[in-house]
């Protein structure tokens, strides 16, 4: 029978066909040794599984299955449909993926193929369905894979296949209508009316600026056929394979935008992440943090897995820096602290040869006589210390909504400017919440607000009415809502909102815009009104005047000098903010401390922008995790069991320079008799 998960499972992608039998046998000696309790098996073995069309090679994966499982090892069984072979694209070349300006994706890298190629999904079902079947009741496996990185590179494909496939999604969601489908594109504008479904294409390159609303839906349809394909594989495994858990590893982090990951989440049987941090940017664990709590948002709060991150150095940076001592370990607690119930890496061991063979692994070329080798034992162990966080999840009352869509739409060009970024004002916010120890959930608009005191609505640009329906409905039950600026302009189908932006918001928030006033390069201006001083703004401002809410703060100089810059409505039991610049760190933190303190939110012990302090949350327990990103120790007033370390704690717990710390608090929730 299939075996559950490990409880706070450790290990990561194994790729034995790179290696030879003896390194087989050094590779299980050495899990042992670090604890490895889960590995990721046959991510990119299509052409080692089926090596033509009419052959099978399972030989050597019923060898791993077995092995693993003899060294008490559990598997994470990949269906290895992420890479067709040589030999399927060979004789169809027609599912190779093709770029908007009519390139062709060749194989020799991988992820040729294209989403919707029907051809494709027969060769990867086929081969789903013999993996299921052979492996279903392996005592080895613990869950199923399904491909990897879905649309890592070929997220948007152009092709003829794709063109076909776009106008059946489109004649679905325009009731086969086409003048609904006009209405919604907008396209009595530059004579783009449509008379047929049959002339309609996708966004591929063109004079100028493609219909907006073309490309919108072109970017909705691209993650749903990237999703049928995971489904269609998961309803596979769940026929064949029923009770083992079905994922897929999410790239939630900021380079990724393609995948509508808060819709996608509700399909997973649990969700899994991959996250790299951006090497040339410091404070890089303030992005991790960011996307570590977005996905427990795509897993709808529940605990969820680290599918894949790095030890030390990725490989496909222009430069690829190495973490520094300890900084795998903190990333790695970070992760857990805000949901993760698994730490796994790519890969087990640095490769010899391919295009990865500079990332880094468990088991770094130069062997187990290394600093990054100790730490990996070491991160086992402490992952042993804490396992019993396992299941938990985090329980806060401050909410960031996110939606991709409203990215998707938001980064669109043919816009004021090229500087509004979806990402930033929501890292901004949470960043700021984070330094001063505010735990907060990123969820999808349409998520149950009723338990949040404080919602954020970062640059949501695009909204439907039930959302901004809900979000006055929060208000006037006590939330405090904060909109900042180019949020609410436009609807589903990217049309304007009339009569004053933020159209979907203007009511709630008691202002009205007649004009935006975008910031050139580099331009700053000065806002003054919040304690402390005056702070500084570039980017945005806006014309803007009080329908019904009071300025905070003011715009001093450039183009919007003397108009607010910051207002405030009473609303209900709540209230609603409005934030139209986009302000500064200092701004930014002066802000959210108000906002901190008149919603009284709880501030954890012990934050500081420098250390990361975040609570789990579990039957009647709980526990509290500093990770300490500073080069000097931390001081945090809690009472309870040091995990890591053994130590009960007693209001004045010290954690190391770069270290972290788990603490079973004394009273759940940290309240104290
Ligand atoms: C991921 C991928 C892995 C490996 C890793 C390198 O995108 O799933 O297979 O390529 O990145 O960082």
């Amino acid at each position: 029978m299939p075996v559950p998960l490990p409880a706070l499972a450790f290990g990561g992608d194994y790729n034995p066909e790179q290696w030879s039998r003896e390194i087989h046998e050094e590779d299980r000696a050495l899990m042992r040794e670090a604890g490895v309790d889960l590995v990721t098996l046959g991510v990119f073995s299509w052409a080692w599984l089926q090596p033509e069309p009419d052959r099978w090679e399972f030989g050597w994966l019923d060898d791993q299955m077995d092995s693993l499982h003899s060294a008490g090892i559990r598997v994470d069984l990949a269906t290895a449909t992420a890479s067709p072979p040589p030999w399927l694209t060979h004789r169809h070349p027609e599912v190779l993926p093709v770029t908007h300006d009519g390139r062709t994706l060749w194989p020799g890298g991988r992820q040729a193929f294209c989403p919707s190629s029907p051809l494709y999904r027969d060769y990867a079902l086929t081969l789903c369905t013999a993996l299921a079947e052979r492996y279903s009741e392996h005592p080895a496996l613990a869950l199923w894979h399904v491909s990897n990185e879905l649309g890592c590179h070929n997220a948007r494909c152009y092709c003829d296949v794709s063109a076909a496939a776009f106008r059946t999604w489109l004649r679905r969601r325009y009731d086969d209508d086409v003048a609904v489908l006009n209405d919604a594109w907008g396209t009595a504008f530059w004579s783009q009316r449509y008379d047929d479904f049959e002339q309609v294409l996708p966004p591929r390159v063109a004079p100028t600026h493609a219909n907006p609303t073309q490309q919108l839906d072109f970017l909705r349809f691209s993650s749903d056929q990237l999703l049928d394909n995971f489904v269609a594989e998961r309803d596979v495994l769940h026929r064949v394979s029923p009770g083992v858990p079905v994922t897929t590893n999410f790239m939630v982090m900021r380079q990724t935008a393609e995948m509508d990951y808060l819709r996608w989440g509700r399909e997973l049987d649990v969700v899994s992440n991959d996250h790299y941090l951006i090497a040339a940017e410091a404070g890089g664990h303030r992005e991790l943090a960011f996307s570590a709590d977005l996905t427990r948002g795509t897993a709808g709060g529940r605990p969820w897995l680290l599918m894949e991150h790095s030890t030390s150095a990725v490989n496909w940076q222009p430069r690829n820096r190495a973490k520094t001592p300890g900084e795998m370990i903190r990333n790695s607690l970070s992760h857990v602290a805000r949901g993760a119930d698994a730490v796994l890496f790519f890969q087990w061991r640095a490769s010899r040869a391919g295009a990865e063979k500079f990332h880094s692994g468990l088991l770094p070329h130069a062997g187990t006589d290394t600093r990054q080798w100790r730490e990996v034992v070491e991160l086992s162990r402490v992952l042993d210390a804490v396992e019993e966080v396992a299941g938990s999840t985090a329980r806060n009352e401050a909410a960031i909504l996110f939606d991709y869509e409203a990215w998707w739409g938001c980064e669109l060009d043919s816009h004021p400017t090229v500087d509004v970024r979806y990402r930033d004002r929501a890292e901004d916010l949470h960043r700021a919440l984070s330094a001063l120890g505010v735990g907060v959930d990123v969820v999808h608009p349409s998520a149950d607000l009723s338990s949040y005191r404080l919602v954020l609505v970062p640059t949501l640009y695009l909204v439907s009415d039930a959302t901004a329906a809900a979000l006055t409905a929060a208000a006037e039950a006590g939330a405090t809502v904060v909109v900042t600026y180019f949020s609410g302009i436009v609807d589903e189908h990217d049309h304007v909102r009339l009569g004053g932006y933020p159209g979907a918001f203007r009511d709630l928030l008691g202002v009205r815009t007649t004009e935006f006033l975008p910031l050139l390069a580099g331009q700053q201006v000065r806002v003054e009104g919040l304690e402390g001083g005056p702070v500084t703004a570039d980017v945005w401002t806006e014309d803007l005047e009080l329908a019904g809410a009071e300025a905070v703060a003011t715009h001093v100089d450039g183009p919007a000098a003397g108009l607010p810059a910051i207002t405030r409505r009473p609303v209900g039991a709540g209230a609603a903010w409005y934030v139209a610049t986009r302000l500064d760190a200092a701004g930014t933190d002066r802000l959210v401390e108000r906002l901190v303190t008149e919603v009284r939110l709880e501030r954890l012990p012990g934050a500081s922008p420098l250390v990361e302090v975040t609570r789990r949350v579990g039957e009647g327990a709980s526990w509290l995790f500093v990770v300490n990103h500073d080069s000097e120790p931390a001081e945090v007033a809690v009472h309870g069991v040091e995990l890591v370390s053994g130590q009960e704690v007693a209001g004045d717990l010290v954690v190391a320079a770069g270290g972290v710390a788990v603490v079973r608090e004394a009273a759940a929730g940290g309240q104290v008799a």
